[in-house]
């Protein structure tokens, strides 16, 4: 039977410039695939082009806030599926914050809705209607752990990550008949610059690169949802379904994200 997720060709990576999203491109860098990164920072966006460039791949990178330049984001989706028709679309920048500092404000709590939600729907959506009428393309949503559970140290994360797992799964029925394949990916704690400056313990931390290669596998299968590792969903799975008055007076004892 036909494998139509099995090897992308044509793959756009949001949050590429680091981390997650920076181990994915070059996963799936190769000679005869087209790599579209973007991330803010310049220079990390650079040598991760250059770095994926030398595995083969051809890359186009441009450097710019999804938040910020949202007209942009749709334009350059556009030029980068008119230069190489998308097979897959990896909506994975995000940013994190939590009450280790104090109680979350309007600003940051808006700050990572802009972004981890906002971010991620302007960046499915015009690739999805670039793929509808090819009747062939494959979403990635990056969601998290976190969006099993509202954990009182990072309000805003989790209810973000939530909204995206949930629209996420949404949709994959939805595009079903388009032949639009739909992931929402739910990592644990993965080592990056954003879990870098976390000082509490984060159970099961895995490297980037090996959480990219679950995720390129869970994606190459089309499975709804890839959510790792197993023990640590497991564990959240279980408190989202325990009682409140059961895991609330466990959950306000773990550490806030700063
Ligand atoms: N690390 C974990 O444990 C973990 C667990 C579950 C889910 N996740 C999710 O995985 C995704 C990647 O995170 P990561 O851990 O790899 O963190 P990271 O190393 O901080 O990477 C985040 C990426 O998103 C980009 N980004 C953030 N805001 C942006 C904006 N407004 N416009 C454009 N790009 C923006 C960053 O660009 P610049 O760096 O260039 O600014 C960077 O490339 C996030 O959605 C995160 O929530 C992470």
């Amino acid at each position: 039977m036909a494998r139509p997720f099995e090897s992308p060709r044509s793959i756009l990576i949001t949050g590429a410039s680091s981390g997650i999203g920076e181990a994915l491109a070059r996963v799936y860098a190769a000679p005869g695939t087209a790599l579209a990164l973007t991330g803010r920072d310049h220079a990390r966006l650079a040598a991760v082009a250059e770095a994926c460039r030398s595995m083969g791949a051809v890359v186009r990178a441009e450097a710019f806030d999804i938040v910020r330049a949202r007209e942009r984001l749709a334009v350059w989706i556009a030029e980068a599926d008119a230069a190489a028709p998308l097979d897959l679309a990896i909506a994975n920048a995000g940013v994190s914050a939590g009450t280790g500092g104090g109680a979350e404000t309007a600003a940051q709590a808006r700050h990572l809705l802009d972004t981890n939600v906002g971010g991620v729907v302007d960046t499915v959506l015009p690739a999805v209607e670039l793929m509808r009428p090819r009747g062939h393309g494959q979403i990635a949503i990056m969601a998290s752990l976190a969006a099993f559970r509202g954990f009182p140290g990072a309000p805003a994360y989790c209810a973000g990550k939530a909204a995206v797992k949930v629209w996420g799964e949404a949709l994959r029925g939805e595009l079903h008949e388009a032949g639009i394949g739909v992931s929402v990916i739910c990592p644990g704690y993965v080592k990056s610059r954003m879990t870098a400056d976390n000082s509490f313990p984060m159970p099961l931390l895995m490297e980037a690169d090996r959480a990219a290669r679950i995720i390129r596998r869970g994606l190459a299968r089309n499975r709804a949802r890839i959510a790792f590792p197993w023990p640590l969903y497991a564990a959240v799975w279980l408190i989202s379904v325990l009682p409140p008055s059961l895991t609330d007076p466990l959950l306000r004892r773990l550490p806030k994200k700063q």
